[in-house]
């Protein structure tokens, strides 16, 4: 099959034919349909990723078809539509026993080398392995994944839509949903109106939220932001806080979200939620080693921080119910999409990350 190969850090990635070997038993084989271009998958390809390793098929925002199961797996079968988890969800283990979390156990340790759950790989090229990146590798024409780390979804959703619900915009909505749980009739600040901050929009409005303010430093963002349930609109920068503070009577926000990954804004969500029981969530991923301060006294005065990887949302259960409500017009997803590339131009999709030119890049492999 055709894969986008990371085979050198700070190098373009290289379309090529590699094998992908049948899916062994929990294994499931997906036809990838669509895909989208995260910030995660280019700060692998930099190199800036401590973590990362090459060479790996990259790609983690995907959304496809059953072609084949391996065996003992039950939860999907062939034909079915499904979104990629880089999250899993096995419904055993501790973390997904409890309501408190997403962050399940059962197959971290091999997903972060590049490994499949059985400490091998299904990718090769010329019989030496390839590793798998996120536990996910769509990049590529097809995909071998664990079960627990598939979402079945409604086939009347269109994939290239349901990819983002792979990442982007699942981590934002769930940020309001899940993470703040975001109360009717609230204020709430969105620094950030990138595809996360978007779709936290999205969830302060569907969770009821009276005022919904987006901060960022692009007019163009701002108005999707508006699209999306934004009822005001503030420029970014060091006087964000001042106004935020002015529109809301000196005190501050109920909720603030944090979904640009600068250490600077963060800060400033803190300082925007009022006290006595503002609380600010952080999305953003901050680069290396990057600290956040925060004064006690903000804390002292009721303020609290959090955080939310993947919207705090259990894939296999959340994602599909959080398509159905895009389908039934609550969420709207058409304006997130703003490039569909093929498989070979999937580095022009980080050019125009890059370039911060439209939201999301999707990679159509139909
Ligand atoms: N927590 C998770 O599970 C998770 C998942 C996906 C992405 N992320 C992270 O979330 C962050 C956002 O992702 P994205 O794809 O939406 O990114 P993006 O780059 O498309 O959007 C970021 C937005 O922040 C704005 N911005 C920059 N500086 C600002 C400032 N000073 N004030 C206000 N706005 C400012 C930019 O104009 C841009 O619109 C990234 O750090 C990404 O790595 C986290
Ligand atoms: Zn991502
Ligand atoms: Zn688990």
């Amino acid at each position: 099959m055709r894969a986008a190969v990371l085979e050198e850090f700070g190098a373009p990635l290289v379309v090529q034919e590699v094998e992908l070997a049948e899916p062994r038993a929990g294994e499931v084989l997906v036809r990838v349909v669509a895909c989208g271009v995260c910030h995660t998958d280019l700060y692998t390809a930099s190199g800036a990723d401590p973590t990362g390793y090459a060479p790996a098929v990259l790609g983690h925002e995907g959304a496809g078809v059953v072609e084949r199961v391996g065996e003992g797996v039950s939860s999907v079968a062939v034909g079915d539509h499904v979104v990629t988890l880089f999250s899993p969800q096995c419904r055993e283990c501790i973390h997904c026993l409890d309501p408190r979390t997403n962050l399940c156990l059962a197959i971290r340790e091999q997903q972060n080398v590049g490994h499949l759950p059985d400490g091998t790989t299904r990718l090769s090229r010329g019989g030496e392995p390839l590793r798998h990146f996120m536990g996910t590798s769509t990049f590529a024409e097809y995909t071998v994944m664990p079960e627990i780390a598939l979402a079945r979804i409604n086939p009347d959703a269109p994939l290239a839509h349901a990819c983002l619900f792979a990442c982007g915009l699942s981590t934002g909505l769930g940020a309001a949903i899940n993470t703040a749980e975001v109360q009717a009739g609230t204020t709430c600040v969105i620094f950030g109106a990138g595809i996360v901050g978007l779709g936290a929009v999205a969830g302060c409005r569907l969770q009821g939220a009276e005022r919904i303010v987006c901060v960022d430093l692009s007019d163009q963002r701002l108005a999707l932001a508006a699209g999306q349930g934004a009822t005001d609109l503030v420029r970014g920068g060091g006087d964000a806080v001042a106004a935020i503070l002015e529109m809301t009577g000196g005190l501050g926000a109920d909720y603030t979200f944090e979904a640009t990954g600068r250490v600077e804004v963060m800060g400033q969500a803190v300082e925007a939620a009022r006290m006595g029981w503002g609380m600010a969530t952080m999305c953003g991923v901050a680069g290396k080693g990057r600290t956040l301060d925060i004064v006690p006294r903000l804390l002292i005065t009721g303020r609290r921080v959090t955080g939310s990887s993947f919207g705090g949302i259990k894939g296999r259960d959340q994602v599909p119910a959080l398509l159905e409500r895009s389908l039934a017009g609550e969420i709207d997803v058409e304006p997130l999409v703003s490039h569909r590339l093929s498989l070979e131009e999937v580095n022009r999709g980080f050019d125009l990350m890059h370039a911060q030119d439209g939201i999301r890049s999707v990679i159509d492999l139909s």
